[in-house]
């Protein structure tokens, strides 16, 4: 049987794989500051995390089709039905995140943004503390701190998830997911239809507002 034709479609915009990738460094680069006692640096890393999430929020609203949370969360109930399909070897036909694959975006988004915010308020018990930090007592900084703390292992946690489903894909039902977050294309079939890309120069505008507003969340308070 002849195979349905294919063609290569655009699916991630630079943005959003900007915005991977440079998570991926940055969530690196925060764990092993703060192992190496470069604690300036950690918090620098922190403030770059904090600006792409933010970022990231409002690209979910206004961006590209496939970066729009409205259009890649569907109900949990639909999220367990795709996973049931998991050992199926069939065709790639996603043209962004699958249904469960959004579920894990938007609780990673969040578990992110919970360690960036409550990096803000903790303290190392020695000299450091976040900027935010004085606006609480010494009492709920020290709590906050645990939670920064404790809340890592979750975001580790979910990491590891992450990069065995992706693995899992590419060996169970031979899925290259990675290539398409680095290159931004994917092969699908012809009968799809491309999503909508935004303007690059919006997510530009974007970024530095999110940018400013984080400096000025840390300089200002
Ligand atoms: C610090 C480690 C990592 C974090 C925090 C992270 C986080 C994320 C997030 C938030 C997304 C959603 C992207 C968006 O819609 O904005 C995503 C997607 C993705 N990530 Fe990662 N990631 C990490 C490491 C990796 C690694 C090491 C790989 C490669 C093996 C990878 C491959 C992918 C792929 C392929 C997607 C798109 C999945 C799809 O097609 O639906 N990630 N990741
Ligand atoms: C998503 C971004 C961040 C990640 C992944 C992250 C990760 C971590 C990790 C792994 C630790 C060490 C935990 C341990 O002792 O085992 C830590 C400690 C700490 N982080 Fe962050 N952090 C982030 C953002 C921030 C920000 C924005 C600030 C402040 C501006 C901050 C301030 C601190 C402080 C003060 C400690 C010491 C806490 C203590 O020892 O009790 N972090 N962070």
């Amino acid at each position: 049987m002849a195979s349905a034709p294919v063609r290569w479609m655009k699916v991630w915009d630079a943005p959003t794989r900007l915005f991977h990738w440079a998570l991926v460094l940055l969530v690196a680069g925060a764990y092993a500051t703060i192992q190496l006692g470069w604690i300036d640096w950690h918090f620098r890393c922190g403030y770059a995390i904090l600006a792409l999430l933010l970022f990231r929020l409002v690209w979910g609203v206004v961006g590209s089709d496939t970066a729009r949370f409205a259009r890649f969360l569907h109900s949990p109930l639909a999220a367990l039905a795709h996973l049931r399909h998991f050992t199926r070897r069939e065709p790639d036909t996603e043209i962004g995140h699958n249904a469960a694959g959004g579920w894990m975006v938007v609780v990673m988004l969040a578990l992110l943004l919970f360690q960036a915010g409550s990096g803000l308020f903790s303290n190392d018990q020695t000299f450091s503390e976040g900027p935010l930090a004085k606006l609480v007592s010494t009492g709920w900084s020290d709590r906050i701190s645990g939670w920064h703390v404790f809340n890592f292992n979750l975001v580790l946690g979910l990491i590891g998830l992450h990069v065995l489903a992706v693995i899992g894909y590419a060996v169970v039902k031979r899925h290259d997911l990675v290539r398409p977050m680095c290159t931004g294309m994917k092969r699908l079939p012809a009968t799809l239809a491309a999503p909508r890309m935004a303007p690059i120069g919006l997510a530009a505008v974007l970024f530095a507002i999110a940018a400013g507003a984080v400096w000025a969340l840390v300089t200002i308070a």
